[in-house]
This record gives C-alpha cells, sequence and structure tokens, in this order.
C-alpha cells in the first residue's frame, strides 16, 4: 500500500467546504497528507479542518476565491510558509446555477448569457484554469514534484439536456486537463502530472432541485431517468471518489497523466438499450 501513501504530502484542496470536497478531504486525510483546505466560505472551512483533527496529518483552512488570481496568490504565500511546499492541488470548485438551466418557462434562447458566462468562468476559470496556473507553479518549483487532479462530468463526454453552460464548461475542464497534462511533460517530464474524475450523478445541493421534486424530495423525472441510466441503479456516495483520488494523487499512478476516470455507476458505458 505505500504506493497510495501520501503521508508527508502537501495537498491544497479547492472547495474543500462542498459536498465532494468535504468527503475528499477525508480521502487525502486517511492516505497520510497534510491539506491546506480553501474556500471561498471560509467558515465552513474552518468548521470541516475541526472535523478532520482525528488525523495524523495537519488541516488548515485558508480563505481563496479560486477566480481571482491575486487571491489564491496570497493563499500560495501562505501555505509555503506553513507547509514549506505543494506537492498537489485537487480543485473541487465548480457547479451549474438555476438561471443557466433550461426549464418549462425558459428555452435556450431566453437563458441569461450573463449567467451562462458565469456557469462558464466558475467550472473553467475558477475550477482548473487559474489555481493550476498559481499552484501548478509551485509544484514544479518543488523537487519531488507531484500531481493536478481537476473535477469533470460526465456532461464532459455526452452533454446533458438543460444544462448547457454547464456541460460546455465540462468539455472545456476536460479538454484542458488533456491539454496541461501534455505541456507540462513536455516542459517538465515525469515532475508533475494532471489527471481528473469525472463524477457520475451524486445527489448534492448543486443539483438538487434538477433530481428532486422541491415539494416532498421524492425522484423528479429527471432523477428518475438517471437512476434507470445508470446500470448500478443508484446515485453515487461522495466517498465512492476516495479510492480513484487518492491513486491519482499518490506514486501508485505515477505514469498516468492527462486522463479523465469516469466514477458513475457505469453510466458511461451503458447503450441505455
Ligand atoms: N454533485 C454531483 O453530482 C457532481 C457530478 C459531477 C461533477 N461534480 C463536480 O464536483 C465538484 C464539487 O461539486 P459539489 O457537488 O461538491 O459542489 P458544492 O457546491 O457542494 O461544492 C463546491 C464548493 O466550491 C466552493 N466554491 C465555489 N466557488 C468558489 C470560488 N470562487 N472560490 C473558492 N471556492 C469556491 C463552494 O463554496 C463549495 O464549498 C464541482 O466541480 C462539480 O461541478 C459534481
Amino acid at each position: 500500500m505505500e504506493l497510495f501513501d501520501l503521508t508527508g504530502k502537501t495537498v491544497v484542496l479547492l472547495g474543500g467546504s462542498g459536498v465532494l470536497g468535504s468527503a475528499m478531504a477525508h480521502a487525502l486525510m486517511s492516505a497520510g497528507a497534510d491539506v491546506a483546505f480553501g474556500d471561498r466560505r471560509f467558515a465552513n472551512a474552518v468548521e470541516n479542518c475541526g472535523c478532520l483533527a482525528g488525523y495524523k496529518g495537519r488541516a488548515m483552512p485558508f480563505e481563496m476565491d479560486a477566480k481571482s488570481r491575486p487571491s489564491l496568490e496570497a493563499a500560495r504565500v501562505r501555505i509555503l510558509e506553513e507547509f514549506g511546499k505543494v506537492d498537489i492541488l485537487v480543485n473541487a470548485v465548480g457547479g451549474n446555477r438555476p438561471d443557466a438551466t433550461t426549464n418549462a418557462g425558459t428555452d435556450f434562447f431566453d437563458l441569461s448569457a450573463d449567467a451562462l458566462a458565469e456557469v462558464v468562468n466558475l467550472n473553467l476559470m475558477a475550477g482548473a484554469v487559474i489555481p493550476a496556473q498559481v499552484f501548478g507553479k509551485a509544484i514544479v518549483r518543488n523537487p519531488s514534484g507531484g500531481a493536478i487532479v481537476h473535477v469533470s462530468s460526465l456532461n464532459a463526454m455526452r452533454p446533458l439536456t438543460r444544462v448547457p453552460g454547464y456541460s460546455a464548461a465540462k468539455a472545456a475542464v476536460s479538454n484542458f486537463t488533456q491539454w496541461l497534462a501534455v505541456d507540462l511533460a513536455r516542459a517538465h517530464g515525469d515532475l508533475i502530472r494532471v489527471n481528473a474524475i469525472a463524477p457520475g450523478f451524486f445527489l448534492t445541493e448543486q443539483n438538487r432541485f434538477l433530481l428532486t421534486n422541491p415539494e416532498d424530495g421524492t425522484l423528479s423525472e429527471r432523477g428518475t431517468s438517471i437512476l434507470h441510466s445508470t446500470p448500478m441503479g443508484r446515485f453515487g456516495e461522495p466517498d465512492d471518489l476516495a479510492g480513484t483520488l487518492v491513486w491519482l494523487c499518490s506514486d501508485a499512478s505515477r505514469f498516468v497523466t492527462g486522463i479523465v476516470v469516469p466514477v458513475d455507476g457505469g453510466f458511461s458505458a451503458f447503450s441505455g438499450v
């Protein structure tokens, strides 16, 4: 199991206060990592770090706005002071918004361009590009190098109905993951790897309004259809991401770069027949 050991590694976990990010923090700390916990919701980051006190590694909260390069650069200075290096960046910032989603009353033609642009900005720029610039630089300056892990989505492979901005943005996250993997491997050899996880359907705050009926919490038509298209017949649990995440962060995947791993209960493999 040594190959999967993250003891002594400093992980910058962005979006660490989110549903999937919180579970990722437990996975990383179970593998021995120290976690610099970044979120724009600082109070939640502090609370989550409190929940991580039982692990042998150190968890520390940092207020970070992933859309803002100055905010991340200021955090990078403080993280380097505290931990001395950055080995790994895990970026779980992202999401969709109701006003960028078509529904019975709003078709594509009426969607707010600003809302769509905001979703692309959140998922592509904050969810991948800007943090990779800021923390990737610290990783390549670290003599032992490290890894970057983005969070894409199944939307990236085949767009889902109703969420045009989110689908396009996640396709761009997967594409950028491959681009950056190639660029950094050509510049730095095997010093830094870049991969992504594409979660299937996890019932979280960002998609509850799409997957359940607000009146009684029962499955919406869309939620029912998703379960029919998921061979394992259930939504994902945040902990289902743990093994893939630790694998992509650790030496166990040391010759793996530029891939997007579906963690989806078979959704992307199922033809529907
Ligand atoms: N939930 C799912 O079913 C699902 C499926 C596929 C992909 N994803 C992706 O997984 C990732 C995490 O999703 P989640 O369901 O945990 O979402 P979430 O909304 O629970 O968590 C997102 C976190 O990011 C933080 N955040 C948002 N903007 C930020 C910013 N500018 N700077 C710093 N932090 C910011 C939020 O405060 C929040 O803590 C996202 O990229 C999402 O698109 C989720």
